[in-house]
């Protein structure tokens, strides 16, 4: 199965460098990542596609992505700072995230940073004075949307037109340039049509606008951009095709710019976990079930296997029947168990010491992983 997701060649390299570490540890694979980069640009060739630097920070990523000609989006003033010092240029950089201390936003204001996405009153009016004149995107509420995704931001974020609205003409007011409106669908997003939703929405705000004497510029579609888990989904182009198609249909031949965020999409598939089976227990002498503990959970990568919303696929080189486990992590926390409900199943002769890989593990792993929960280390990465 892991050939469904990597080369012979890529796999070869994989298991070779394992082989001889102690894990867990993250392998990224750069090559990847600059192919789906690629087909980012050739999908959306009139988009700026700004990085989402919080699904994999990694310094590696980063300076690959600059060299590429990337953008960056970012959600704190450390996150800034990690891109400024790899030389990236200040107008390279969007501070995305919409919860932002005042004086956060006057420092990223102050290393030359002017983009910046908001929802709420008292955060433009924070922009105003700490980032005078700055550009703004307003973030449309996308609750009905995102629910449908794996990983939604859902609530949180956004706020509804008619406050959409009133924050652009005060923003305006303030001396701030209100830009555009931005969205994001949800991360690990597989329901196309949830693009066409989203950018329906963000045409009638312009329109709004417009009678308000407001002229919106961009539109920033955000991330949600799928991987390939244990759930396979359509080709990047394919969602390309369909989201373009969208943009004719509701912009007609008046398309804004646009702006891309992608995280998972870009770099999800291009990492692998490797970890180890610490042990395989029973609960009792009848138990039908095995409990397999692995060096890895929660805490130290597996974040995302919360609810059990993102399935990794699963792969041992050990062979022959199978049948149902339930994969737990490694700490003395009895929330650390990563799939119970939804029954993996791995061979009835995995024992402790078997390497376990979690494939498509390249987003939302390494920078969730916890720094010292019950001693364990951080998660490792070695890029290839
Ligand atoms: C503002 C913003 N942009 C982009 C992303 C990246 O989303 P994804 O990883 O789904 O592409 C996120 C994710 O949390 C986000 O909050």
């Amino acid at each position: 199965m892991h050939r469904d997701y990597y080369s012979a060649i890529e796999w070869e390299k994989i298991i070779a460098f394992s082989r001889t570490r102690e894990t867990p540890f993250l392998i990224v694979l750069l090559d990847m990542i600059q192919h789906k980069f690629q087909q980012f640009r050739t999908g959306f060739p009139d988009a700026k596609i700004y990085y989402a630097v919080k699904a994999n920070p990694g310094i590696e990523v980063l300076a690959l992505l600059r060299d590429l000609g990337s953008y960056f989006d970012i959600a704190s003033i450390y996150e800034l700072d990690k891109v400024l010092g790899l030389g990236v240029s200040p107008d390279h950089v969007s501070f995305g995230n919409t919860i932002k201390k005042a004086r956060h936003i006057g420092e990223a204001y102050d290393k030359g940073v002017r983009l910046f996405a908001s929802d709420c009153e008292a955060d433009i009016r924070n922009l105003a004075r700490e980032a005078p004149g700055s550009r703004v995107f307003f973030r449309i509420l996308m609750d009905a949307v995102t629910s449908d995704s794996d990983w939604p931001l859902s609530r949180k974020f956004g706020c509804q037109p008619r406050m959409l609205t009133d924050l652009a003409l005060l923003a305006a007011d303030l001396g701030l340039d209100p830009y555009g409106v931005s969205f994001h669908v949800g991360s690990q997003q597989r329901e196309i049509p949830a693009w066409d939703a989203a950018i329906a929405q963000a045409r009638s705000l312009f329109e709004r606008l417009d009678r308000e004497q407001i002229r919106f510029k961009a539109m920033n579609m955000g991330g949600g951009f799928p991987a390939d888990y244990l759930v396979k989904t359509n080709p990047l182009a394919v969602y390309a095709e369909e989201i373009n198609r969208y943009l004719g249909l509701h912009f007609g031949d008046a398309i804004p710019e646009l702006y891309l965020e992608p995280g998972r999409g870009l770099v999800g598939e291009a990492g692998i976990l490797v970890s180890e089976v610490v042990s395989v227990a029973k609960k009792s002498k009848t138990d039908l079930k095995r409990w397999v503990y692995t060096d890895v959970g929660i805490f130290n990568g597996l974040m995302e296997t919360l609810g059990e919303s993102i399935k990794y696929p699963v792969y041992t080189e050990k062979t022959g029947p199978t049948g149902d486990v339930i994969l737990a992590g490694p700490t003395c926390d009895s929330l650390d168990i990563m799939y119970e409900h939804f029954k993996y199943q791995l061979p009835l002769s995995l024992e402790s010491g078997d390497q376990i890989y979690w494939l498509s593990a390249g987003a939302y792993t390494a920078s969730y992983s916890a720094i010292e929960f019950n001693g364990f280390p951080p998660l490792k990465t070695y890029y290839l």
